[in-house]
């Protein structure tokens, strides 16, 4: 019985140190966003958005390119533009909802609403989160930004998409046991029609000890392994030289 007492007990006390948390850090979010905000105000220039964007990035460059318009002349580190072209010329759907795991600035979803989808922008991240959503208004696009780990997403659900894609993020979760198990939880949820894959190259990860390096190959495998996929296909290379690949039902 006292057992069962400390159990509950700690069950309690975890899930308030959790709401605690969840408040703390939404509290920073909006600190970190207002000041951001402040200081662009204050910046020379017309495009407040793009001034926000600059600050936040620093000397960095954002990930991706922007598909909306006034965004031109800011550096990025992958033009999405091939991956874009390889994705759409495989696609087998032509309509349907597509969601994107690991979103980033919004791209995709930009891009595949164009083509006449119905898309969901998964993001973890809330600061970029906020991005997608502010890019997302500035060029009149209407789909949903999701500021949330794919592995809290609709916990517990099965995840029925026409379309998915999952670029260049999967490889993130096998840096630790934890992430690579909830990955697999994960693909068991999903339910898709096709699932577009970009992994890493192996030796992108240099000397750093993960918890699974897969090439591309073995992680094609273990997705197969690990989901409602029974067919897939090399369908191109992005401009960095990472494969891409396309899985299906049948
Ligand atoms: C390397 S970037 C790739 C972005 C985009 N998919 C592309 O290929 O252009 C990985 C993105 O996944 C996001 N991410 C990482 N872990 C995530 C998770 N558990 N759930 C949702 N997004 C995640 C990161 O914040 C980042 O924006």
């Amino acid at each position: 019985m006292t057992m069962v007492v400390i159990a509950v007990k700690k069950i309690i006390f975890d899930m308030h140190l959790a709401i605690i948390w969840k408040v703390f850090d939404g509290i920073k979010f909006e600190i970190e966003k207002n000041i951001l905000q402040l200081r662009a105000y204050f910046m020379s220039g017309e495009n407040q958005l793009k001034k926000e964007l600059l600050l936040f990035y620093g000397k960095d460059r954002p990930y991706q390119s922007f598909a909306g318009r006034g965004f031109e002349d800011v550096p990025f580190l992958r033009n999405s533009d091939d991956r874009f072209k390889i994705i759409k010329e495989n696609l087998t759907a032509r309509k349907g909802t597509l969601l994107d795991i690991g979103a980033n600035l919004g791209y995709f979803c930009h891009k595949f609403e164009d083509e006449g989808f119905d898309c969901c922008a998964l993001e973890e991240n809330r600061m970029l989160s906020y991005f997608i959503e502010k890019l997302k208004k500035a060029a009149n696009k209407s789909f949903k930004v999701i500021p949330q780990s794919i592995f809290n997403y609709k916990k517990n659900e099965k995840l029925v998409f026409d379309v998915v894609l999952a670029l260049s993020v999967f490889h993130h979760f096998l840096k630790s046991k934890e992430a690579y198990f909830n990955l697999i939880i994960f693909l068991k949820r999903l339910e898709a029609k096709e699932l577009f894959f970009e992994p890493h190259l192996p030796r992108e990860f240099g000397g750093k000890i993960f918890y699974k390096n897969y090439t591309p190959e073995q992680f094609v495998d273990f997705i197969i392994q690990n989901s409602c996929f029974k067919k897939v296909e090399f369908v191109g290379k992005s401009e960095g030289g990472r494969p891409i690949f396309k899985f299906s039902e049948k």
